[in-house]
């Protein structure tokens, strides 16, 4: 079980401070969300900030939610940038696309997750569980941190689950969306092993105390 903290959410002009305190609660890995304003109505960050953050924090993987249809601009630049692991969707590009954009990042040395949007059905699974090393169920509609958990994901993980277990048992599932001590608590009982987590964690007062409350429901 993992906490991945979406700095999405975090005070943009006070990072290092926020990234720090997690860091000092035990964190390994952040979840940086990278919008484009056109994949998803929404705006973020670019390389630089994972440059910076790599400096800063070498020992910390940096997991890149790339919500983006122009991986051949982008993905390279994360590579580049020193990202750990890059999350691709599978809605944002065609197949061909996907699979060639999953042996470049795995090429580069990279650790590869697919992505589900909430209306994705697990289904495409059965092509791609053999060429990843995560899956991500996306537990709101991508773009916006601050949303609620989709009711129904516990049995999208379940199925998910499933598919994983007959072709790639060593895929872990994580979720993303609206993950607070409840949700994260359907979501493992659901078979999710890795919980990113942003308002819950940066927007609610002490961040280690949130981090341990999360910790608590999920070992
Ligand atoms: C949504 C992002 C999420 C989100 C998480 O598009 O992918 O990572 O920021 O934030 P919370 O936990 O606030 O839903
Ligand atoms: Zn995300």
């Amino acid at each position: 079980m993992l906490i991945a903290p979406s700095i999405l959410n975090a005070d943009n002009l006070n990072l290092k401070e926020k990234i720090s305190k997690a860091v000092d609660a035990g964190i390994t890995r952040f979840h940086i969300d990278i919008m484009d304003g056109h994949f998803v109505p929404n705006l973020s960050f670019g390389p630089e900030l994972v440059k910076d953050f790599k400096r800063e924090f070498p020992m910390i993987d940096a997991e890149i939610h790339l919500m983006s249809n122009q991986p051949k601009t982008l993905v390279p630049e994360f590579v580049k940038a020193g990202a750990d692991s890059i999350e691709l969707h599978y809605e944002a590009m065609s197949e061909e696309d996907l699979e060639y954009w999953i042996d470049y990042i795995h090429s580069n040395g990279l650790k590869v997750a697919l992505v589900l949007n909430p209306d994705t059905s697990v289904d495409v699974l059965n092509k791609y569980a053999v060429k990843i090393d995560q899956l991500l169920i996306m537990t709101v509609y991508p773009g916006f941190g601050g949303q609620s958990f989709i009711e129904n994901s516990a049995d999208k993980i379940k199925h998910a689950r499933e598919i994983l277990d007959n072709l790639n048992p060593k895929v872990p599932i994580e979720v993303d969306g609206g993950i607070d001590n409840k949700t994260a608590a359907i979501a493992k009982e659901a078979g999710a092993e890795i919980f990113v987590s942003g308002s819950y964690i940066f927007k609610n007062g002490s961040i280690s105390g949130q981090i341990n409350e999360l910790s608590e429901v999920i070992k």
